[in-house]
């Protein structure tokens, strides 16, 4: 599929380069949900410019942030009919479109730290869970990081008894909608984009997600408690189209790949630096009040989800269990 989509957006590249470049002979459109100064939208833009300097101008990206173009619920339907060419939901955004193992890394208190979670993306079932993509058309072409995530509401989620009767914003995963549960609290699912506006209104009272994501949406707003519970990953599987990717040569596919690799290199490195400066950011703001759970009261916390394992076993399947625990122990 070759098509010229317009001028390519040219502002991160250098002039002398800019003036150089020829017209894109294929242009990529790479939409995504969040703000441009998350892990994901550095990436996407980092991407965009390794891509158009390595192919000499020859392959141009498009980046759509912040649900410009497709949200939650519609950006991997677009990408499976080809309205767009890639995307990078969050590994939680798997299940709803039948692979529901990509549910695993929601699963609380999973992952002690980033190296425990690459035992699992650069593992057998990471890269199985990638493979997976081809039934619905798709070809994963990489996981990188957001990090750990937070809680939020009007008041401190320190143990258990605080979450009893909140509505909690979730993402379309249901190892996530448990855990809410397992805590006490009704579990609401809302795109992200949406979910400032429902905090602001009251449908939710609070909702999860590192501190870049919060920050940079504004959430800390509309609500007045982060609590530091670091008590889930957040990541994200880059993917394109099936019948797009075979169209492509060879040498541009391997261009496509390299920018993209190194792009979420340069993801994993910057991504927590990019929530510790939101973070610092927050403590900037009076509105806003930080708490962090004693040990023993994480361990309150750990011990009220344990079962949610146990409940999403058959969603998860067996197979991805095993293989887990293998890959974690
Ligand atoms: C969310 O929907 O809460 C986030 O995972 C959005 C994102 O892609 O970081």
């Amino acid at each position: 599929r070759r098509e010229w989509l317009g001028a390519c957006a040219g502002a991160a590249l250098l002039p002398a380069a800019r003036a150089a470049m020829p017209q894109p002979e294929i242009t990529l459109r790479f939409s995504h949900v969040v703000a441009e100064e998350t892990p994901k939208g550095l990436a996407a833009n980092r991407f965009k410019v390794l891509l158009e300097q390595r192919s000499s101008g020859r392959i141009g990206v498009q980046v759509f942030p912040n649900a410009q173009l497709y949200g939650d619920s519609d950006e991997m339907r677009a990408l499976q009919l080809g309205a767009v060419d890639l995307v990078a939901p969050s590994l939680s955004k798997f299940g709803r479109i039948g692979l529901p193992e990509f549910e695993l890394f929601d699963l609380p208190f999973l992952f002690d730290d980033l190296s425990a979670v690459r035992r699992i993306t650069l593992g057998p079932l990471g890269q199985r869970l990638l493979q997976g993509l081809e039934r619905q058309g798709l070809v994963g072409l990489g996981y990188f990081d957001n990090g750990f995530k937070q809680m939020s509401a009007n008041r401190p989620l320190l143990e258990p008894k605080d979450f009893v009767g909140l509505r909690m914003r979730v993402q379309a995963s249901q190892v996530i909608a448990a855990q809410m549960r397992a805590l006490g609290a009704r579990p609401v699912t809302l795109a992200f984009s949406e979910t400032r506006q429902a905090l602001a209104s009251g449908v939710v009272d609070g909702t999860e997600n590192p501190v870049s994501n919060f920050w940079t949406q504004g959430m800390h707003q509309v609500q007045s408690d982060v609590s530091l519970t670091n008590h889930g990953y957040l990541g994200y599987a880059v993917v394109t189209n099936q019948r797009l990717w075979q169209s492509l040569a060879r040498t541009e596919r391997g261009l496509i790949n390299q920018a993209l690799q190194e792009a979420l290199g340069f993801a994993n490195q910057i991504a927590d630096t990019q929530n510790d400066k939101a973070l610092a950011a927050l403590r900037q703001t009076s509105s806003v009040h930080i708490h962090r759970p004693t040990p023993e009261q994480r361990q309150r916390l750990r011990q009220a989800v344990q079962p949610v394992q146990q409940q999403l076993a058959s969603r998860l399947g067996q197979r991805c269990i095993k293989d887990l625990q293998a890959a974690l122990n």
